[in-house]
């Protein structure tokens, strides 16, 4: 452990969360940590600071010798790729929450802090106050490390909890929260899944050392669950969750995905409501283990930056152990999924793709099915995106293809087959 040094820091955002790290920080003395400058967009809008401490002029922060430690936290991610990176090459430690731009530029990020031997922290950018990052990096071995499995989104969660228990619609509560400070400023990001898919790149890197982008990840939002899953959900007595999932199959390697899931009693993501956020860690020897906080809002996510702020002190870095492995995880596209999936015309589903088909229920204006369907009938596919239709995935959804085979064996035996 290094010797504590004193923390001059260049801030870039005043937006949720730049404000509340400024008034965080204020609250927290003992830190030694203080602002020296703020760079903003805007100069002229009025702001809960005096106005001395702001500057619309980047390299007053970036070139200035005594500012030691960059805070990012704007949501432009080219913009904010260029200071984090020109303040790793200036020398300064940088603490960022900018998820899509880390997840955009990870590979290049990590080579950076190698070279320049600064550190880039970025804590608040998945699951906002809960320490997730730091806890995977430091505490679990990979070889360990069985499954993970979370919520990731506040937004997508708090809409999900407002409908179903408050009965509010879409519009309403996603208005509500933006009004909260929850959503993304573009709120698309949140429904359609993407902020949750960055989440989850940074996530992955750091529990199984697997380095991917979300356009190879199979993921979706909320935007396409409608009433008639609502009902079913409720007739299962489960609710229905934006959930992150990767898992060790038996072969090594990691099955992961992000969408919508029904998630029952059983599960500790049940409780998870509104803005909180919850990880499910299961591994080798301690079982099962759950990490709940809240997942988005301003004095949560600042809580997270100032945790990061408070480890450079101690010259903390990520050292990115799982990337190390002698032998490195990979994602596998061999795997089937148990999905639900509802639709208002079955010609618009490719039944032959399906492994299984478990349940049938016909409506007049909906249907759906339950059933067993490869994961490549799934990934870089749009069928079960459009013409109206929602796939919900079922709580054990992973099925291998070991699985699969005994499955097949048994139906063929009980068909007095002989296999
Ligand atoms: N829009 C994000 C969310 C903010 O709702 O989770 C926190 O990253």
């Amino acid at each position: 452990m290094g010797s504590e040094k004193t923390l001059v820091i260049g801030m870039f955002g005043f937006g949720v969360v730049g404000e509340g790290l400024y008034k965080v920080l204020k609250q927290t003395p003992s830190l030694k940590a203080s602002i020296k400058k703020v760079c903003i967009k805007n100069t002229s809008k009025k702001r809960n600071a005096p106005a001395s401490l702001f500057t619309s002029e980047k390299n007053d922060l970036l070139f200035d010798p005594e500012i030691n430690v960059i805070v990012e936290v704007i949501n432009d991610s080219v913009a904010g790729y260029e200071i984090v990176t020109t303040a790793l090459k200036n020398g300064k430690d940088v603490v960022s929450a900018s998820k899509k731009m880390l997840s955009e530029h990870l590979p290049e990020l990590i080579e950076l802090q190698h070279t320049t031997g600064r550190s880039l922290l970025y804590e608040a950018s998945a699951c906002a106050s809960i320490p997730v990052i730091r806890n995977l990096e430091e505490y679990y071995d990979n070889d360990l490390l069985h499954s993970i499995k979370a919520i990731v989104n506040g937004s997508t969660n708090f809409i999900l909890t407002k409908m179903f228990e408050e009965k509010l619609n879409f519009k309403e509560a996603l208005l509500l929260a933006q009004q909260l400070g929850f959503a993304e400023t573009d709120p698309t990001l949140d429904i359609e899944g993407y902020d949750a898919a960055n989440k989850w790149v940074l996530l992955l890197a750091h529990s199984y050392g697997i380095i991917t982008t979300i356009d190879k990840m199979l993921f979706n939002g909320i935007t396409q669950i409608n009433e008639l899953d609502a009902k079913v959900a409720q007739s299962r007595n489960q609710s229905i969750k934006l959930v992150a999932q990767a898992k060790k199959l038996q072969n090594g390697t990691v099955a992961s995905f992000l969408l919508p899931q029904f998630v029952d009693h059983a599960d500790q993501l049940y409780f998870v409501k509104n803005e909180y956020n919850g990880v499910v860690i299961e591994s080798g020897f301690a079982d099962k283990q759950f990490f709940y906080g809240k997942g988005a809002g301003s004095f949560p996510t600042a809580s997270a930056v100032l945790s990061d702020i408070a480890a450079l002190r101690y010259g903390y870095r990520y050292e990115y152990k799982k990337l190390k492995q002698q032998v490195p995880s990979t994602l596998s596209d061999d795997f089937h999924l148990r999905i639900y999936i509802s639709f208002e015309d079955l010609a618009n589903i490719p039944k032959e793709e399906f492994t299984s088909i478990e349940e049938w229920h016909s409506g007049n204006e909906r249907s759906y099915l339950i059933g067993t369907i490869p994961f490549k009938s799934l990934l870089h596919k749009d069928w079960w995106k459009t013409n109206n239709t929602s796939l919900v995935l079922m709580p054990d959804n992973i099925i291998e293809n070991t699985a699969l085979t005994e499955l097949k064996k048994m139906s063929l035996s009980l068909a007095g087959l002989t296999v």
